[in-house]
C-alpha cells in the first residue's frame, strides 16, 4: 500500500540522524580508548602535573574549536597554564586522523563525564582548518 510505504520512508529518515549521531559517539569513544586514554585516563581526569584533564576543562567545552582541532591533529606541549595548572608531559600528534575522526573524538570528549558542550561536526572541523 502506497501510504504504508510513505510512512516507512518518513520514519526511517526521521531516525537516521539519531543513529548517525550515536554512531559518531561510539566511534569517538573507540578512538579515545585507543589513542587518548593512556594519558587522559578513562574518567578524563588526566594525571596531576603530567597530563591535562579533559573532564571539566574550560578549553575542552569552550568555543575555540580551531585550537582543539589543532591539538588533536598536531599534538600539544605549550606548557602554558590550563585552568591554572601546568602539565609537563608531551601530547603526541595524530597525523593519521581524518577530519571525521577529529570531529568524533572531540564530540566524545565534549559530551562525556561532566562535560556538556555541543558536539563537533565534520563541517566545523573543515572550517577550523581553513581558518588557520
Ligand atoms: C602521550 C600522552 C597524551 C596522549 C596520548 C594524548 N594527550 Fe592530550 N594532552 C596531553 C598533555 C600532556 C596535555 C597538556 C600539554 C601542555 O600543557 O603543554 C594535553 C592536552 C590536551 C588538550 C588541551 C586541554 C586544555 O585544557 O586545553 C586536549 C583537548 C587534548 N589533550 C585532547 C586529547 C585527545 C582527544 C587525545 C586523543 C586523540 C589526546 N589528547 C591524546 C597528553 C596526551
Amino acid at each position: 500500500m502506497q501510504l504504508k510505504k510513505y510512512f516507512t520512508v518518513l520514519f526511517i529518515s526521521f531516525l537516521l540522524p539519531f543513529l548517525g549521531n550515536a554512531q559518531n559517539l561510539v566511534h569517538g569513544k573507540k578512538l579515545f580508548e585507543t589513542r587518548c586514554l593512556v594519558c587522559h585516563q578513562a574518567d578524563g581526569g588526566g594525571v596531576p602535573n603530567m597530563n591535562a584533564p579533559l573532564d571539566g576543562s574550560s578549553n575542552v567545552v569552550g568555543n575555540d574549536i580551531a585550537r582543539l582541532v589543532r591539538i588533536v591533529k598536531g599534538g600539544y606541549s605549550e606548557k602554558v597554564p590550563l585552568d591554572g595548572y601546568y602539565y609537563n608531559n608531551v601530547m603526541t600528534p595524530n597525523p593519521d586522523f581524518k577530519d571525521q575522526d577529529i570531529a568524533d573524538v572531540l564530540s566524545y570528549i565534549r559530551t562525556s563525564w561532566s562535560n556538556k558542550a555541543s558536539k563537533i561536526t565534520l563541517a566545523q572541523v573543515q572550517a577550523a582548518k581553513r581558518k588557520k
